[in-house]
């Protein structure tokens, strides 16, 4: 069997008065209709209520949720992992194009008749403006799930090209001998799917705890997959606290992979719990995670000014500064920052409009929730004692919902806390050097900081952009020549980065699915 060509769900128009936009808009105005849902434990395909309730208020308006959902007990979670345990012989045995077009199918339901709500879900839920929750949760999570197909047609194709007279050698792409934990993050509903989906593509079955503050989009594209027809006891999804869900599956024999995308703190933690049960475990687990960033722009002298300053604001106050990719620190030549690209700078920052994501016109919605909005404010705080300059924004406000100004701070000194501690939301720190010191500052973005996951630079001569990219060699993943340093695009930049950022094994790519299989050899003699 051959999959379909793959191409990348197009993005689609939401002009005043298009069909799309209304579309949306009716979607979302169903939603806050509807709300609060209550959302159950999904464990082998049935509704489990445990009656510990949590909720998933809205961040542009606190005061109202979006859901509130059934906590997972210990019961919950042994229930998933034994139903789990015992779906895995069916579904790995299954010819794989049987696994491709389930997915295919999940892909063409998120892509299309569940599109607006699910985008509906994560504007609301998760503080998305319409285009940040299109890019996310209607094309990239479409966009894994089609790719996902054809990369696991790839990795099956790889087979030994030698053979000796009389033999057969070929390779066995097995499912890992147990169950895969999922932890999914709040700021990419398209993670929370693809976490799951790319090891059940390759004949695995998840435990899926999603974050408490991404439930109800989770919880959709769950029931999505069920519809497409993953046999219910696949992904078994399982919101709860970490201490009872996460740690329980950590602690089962049959405990084989961890697919982590969140914070590099909890991601240790993780790794540091699984080294202390391995005499409990089978086999070897794998370990597979996401984690920060402190992600950068480098303008050199040569840079288009104009694109510059233009990149830098969407890879920075795009989805509030939330994403993993998001520009955080910038090094900024002095002839540059003088001859125009600060004025621009600022003047651009001034016309962005912060506010609840629903209405059109507010480019930035609200940060996700209390503790991110505390922590953001008080990084501007420690700057400013730090000897900061705000050059614009440093206010918040969360009387109705957490919203942040974006925020600019320069900074004399290259190693000051914001340059270099990951805030993941709508702060960027700018460095300006001297023209004649480019070499100095590529030794200071690659020493200043733990993180290495995406990074930008910014030159028309290429012989800048070359000497960057060499010295620059492993303090991102993820890098671009005169574009933003957000946005990565399924079959197009395998997506991941290195040091305290993770264990870089590329998003959208095939590198991500040889990491949820067993390969075994098998030489046949005639
Ligand atoms: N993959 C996302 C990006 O590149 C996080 O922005």
């Amino acid at each position: 069997f051959t999959v379909p060509a793959v191409d990348n769900e197009p993005m689609r128009p939401y002009g005043p008065g298009s069909a799309e936009r209304a579309g949306l808009e009716a979607a979302i105005k169903q939603m806050q209709a509807d709300l609060p849902f209550e959302v159950p434990c999904i464990i082998n395909g049935k509704p489990v209520k445990t009656g510990k309730l949590a909720s998933q208020p809205l961040p542009h308006d606190h005061a109202r949720n979006l859901c509130t959902y059934h906590e997972a007990d210990s019961a919950t979670v042994t229930q998933a992992i034994d139903g789990a345990l015992s779906a895995k012989a069916e579904w790995e045995s299954l010819p794989w194009n049987d696994r491709a077009a389930i997915f295919l199918k999940a892909a063409d339901l998120v892509s299309g008749k569940y599109r607006y709500k699910l985008m509906a879900a994560t504007m609301l839920g998760q503080g998305k403006n319409a285009w940040q929750a299109e890019i996310d949760a209607a094309a990239e999570l479409a966009d894994f799930l089609r790719f996902g197909v054809k990369f696991v047609q790839d990795l099956y194709a790889q087979q030994p090209t030698k053979n000796s007279p009389g033999a057969w050698n070929r390779v066995e792409y097995r499912a890992l001998e147990g169950f895969v934990l999922a932890i999914s993050p709040f700021n990419f509903t398209a993670i929370g799917g693809n976490l799951n989906a790319t090891p059940a593509l390759v004949g695995n079955v998840t435990i899926w705890k999603p974050s408490p503050m991404a439930v109800y989009a989770n919880y959709i594209t769950h029931q999505i997959f069920l519809e497409a027809g993953v046999p219910p006891s696949v992904i078994q999804f399982v919101p709860g606290p970490p201490e009872i869900v996460a740690q329980q599956a950590l602690k089962h024999p049959s405990f084989a992979a961890l697919h982590f995308t969140g914070s590099t703190f909890v991601f240790k933690q993780l790794w540091k719990d699984i080294a202390s049960n391995l005499e409990v475990y089978k086999s070897y687990p794998k370990i597979v995670g996401e984690t920060g960033g402190k992600n950068f722009h480098l303008i050199h002298e040569s840079a288009d000014i104009r694109n510059a300053v233009l990149q830098s604001i969407r890879g920075a106050f795009e989805y509030q500064g939330q994403k993993c990719s998001a520009l955080s620190r910038l090094y900024v030549s002095s002839s540059v920052w003088s001859g125009g690209f600060k004025e621009m700078l600022l003047s651009e920052i001034s016309k962005i409009k912060v506010g609840a994501p629903d209405d059109w016109s507010n480019y930035m919605g609200p940060v996700i929730g209390r503790p991110a909005f505390e922590k953001i404010m008080s990084y501007i705080e420690k700057a400013k004692q730090a000897g900061g300059d705000i050059l614009i924004g440093g206010t918040g406000d969360d009387s109705k919902g957490y919203f942040v100004q974006p925020t600019v701070i320069e900074t004399k000194d290259p190693r000051s806390v914001t340059m270099v501690e990951e805030i993941f939301g709508p702060v960027i720190t700018i460095y300006v050097f001297d023209d004649a010191q480019y070499d100095e500052t590529l030794k200071l973005i690659d020493s200043t900081s733990q993180y290495a996951l995406t990074g930008a630079i910014f030159a028309t001569q290429r012989s800048a952009l070359l000497k960057a990219t060499n010295a620059l060699r492993n303090a991102a993943g993820n890098v671009y020549y005169n574009e933003k340093c957000t946005g990565a695009v399924v079959g197009q930049q395998p997506f991941g980065g290195g040091r305290a950022s993770g264990t870089n094994d590329k998003a959208g790519s095939i590198s991500i699915f040889y990491r949820f299989v067993s390969p075994r050899s098998i030489k046949e003699n005639f």
